[in-house]
């Protein structure tokens, strides 16, 4: 249909961006698809739902010079092919009309520049003028012009090479990594809403530790989650060392990412153990010591989701549920089980004792997988 319509008024049209990429993939079916018009993208969209049989409504966001419009269960932009140059204190650029080329410039990487032609003549035909099919194929995560551009022209690609980089089980190439790196400061003028839909992205992922260890090795996660980050080190004193509490929360948090897609669940996992940082204490008898963490940690979770705007309510409160308990049933192993104890972890758990078994395994299993044959029975 979208052929159809470009071919009525004349004008050029691709398929561009994440449905071009998913799509080689082979992601399944994506449900958003941009399009590009080398024209008036407003025009195509009114003209593809005149052709569609259900005449879907046109949404037209005119300050943007753009159009989407809603078919069965697609979500499909059009835009005017565009060519964009940004100010330093802005992520909105100042944009003017462009060739294609010009729109495949301003794209963030060269596997969501790949676009498809949708005119009869040459319909199919893959634009790709950076390799981007060649980056997909051996996987690699690549700016189109220097990256100290792309990166500083709009930061939120940072977080978005490491999206991709997590979702998709891809590498970034090093220069682009370098950059990163060298722009990260320049992530302060991103809204926390968008760097949070990134985060949940890359927590979502199969094996959310890649994202989380390049947002960390490339300084973004102190900006974001300092609480975090702090958990990170080994100190030793008269000889004895607790473990890297960072590099274990980022094994639970895939360990649990393969027993749920839940991301709250996957968020208890990364906090598991937030409190450890404010508490740790060396006692020379005992050693190492994190005593009360579970408490401090719990109230850690509440002040870091409200800086964040994370949703402060169920999900919130099912967050601090899992970090007061999740080290309890440890507790219980290590202090032989009795009944009682056991009696007073469920009651506590409540509803959640499926996902508290779920969160305690991923912890347990990370140190030792036959005190949880324990724990379970
Ligand atoms: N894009 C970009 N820079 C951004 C965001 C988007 O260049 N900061 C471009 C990319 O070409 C991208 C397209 O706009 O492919 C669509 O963006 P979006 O819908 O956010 O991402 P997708 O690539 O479609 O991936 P996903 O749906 O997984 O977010």
């Amino acid at each position: 249909v979208i052929s159809e319509a470009a071919e009525a008024l004349s004008v050029d049209a691709y398929v561009i961006g994440g449905f071009v990429r998913d799509h080689i993939l082979e992601r399944g079916e994506p449900k958003d698809i941009d399009i590009v018009a080398i024209g008036s993208g407003i025009e195509l969209a009114k003209k593809v739902s005149e052709l569609l049989p259900d005449k879907p409504k046109v949404q037209v966001f005119k300050n943007f010079g753009t159009a989407m419009l809603r078919s069965e269960d697609h979500e499909i932009e059009f835009v005017g092919a565009r060519m964009e140059s940004y100010r330093s204190d802005s992520r909105k650029p100042i944009v003017e009309d462009g060739s294609l080329e010009d729109d495949q410039n301003r794209r963030d990487f060269t596997i969501n520049a790949l676009a498809l032609k949708l005119n009869k003549d040459g319909f199919g035909d893959l634009l790709d003028p950076f390799n981007g099919y060649d980056d997909l194929k051996q996987r690699i995560i690549r700016t189109p012009l220097d990256p100290d551009i792309t990166y500083s022209d709009d930061p939120l690609r940072m977080y978005r090479a490491i999206r991709f980089a997590s979702q998709l089980n891809f590498m970034i190439e090093a220069e682009s990594l370098k950059a990163i790196k060298r722009n990260k400061d320049r992530i302060k003028i991103i809204s926390k809403e968008r760097i949070l839909d990134e985060l949940n992205k890359i927590l979502l992922s199969d094996k959310p530790s890649k994202g989380l260890a390049l947002l960390f090795k490339t300084g973004l996660l102190k900006k974001i989650l300092p609480e975090l980050t702090a958990l990170q080190g080994i100190d030793e004193k008269d000889g004895q060392k607790h473990k890297d509490n960072f590099w274990h929360t980022l094994e639970v948090v895939d360990n649990i990412s393969e027993n749920t897609n839940d991301l709250w669940l996957r968020w208890a996992a990364l906090l598991h153990d937030i409190g450890k940082a404010p508490t740790k204490k060396f006692h020379k008898k005992i050693g190492w010591t994190f005593h009360g963490h579970e408490f401090v940690g719990a109230k850690m979770v509440f002040k870091l989701f409200k800086r964040l705007r994370l949703p402060l309510n169920d999900k919130m409160k099912f967050v601090q549920k899992m970090v007061l308990l999740s080290s309890r049933p440890i507790a219980i192993v290590d202090d032989n089980v009795t009944d009682s104890a056991v009696r007073r972890l469920v009651f506590d758990a409540g509803d959640h004792i499926e996902d508290l078994m779920i969160l305690c395994e991923a912890d347990i299993t990370t140190k030792n997988p036959k005190r949880f044959k324990k724990y379970h029975s």
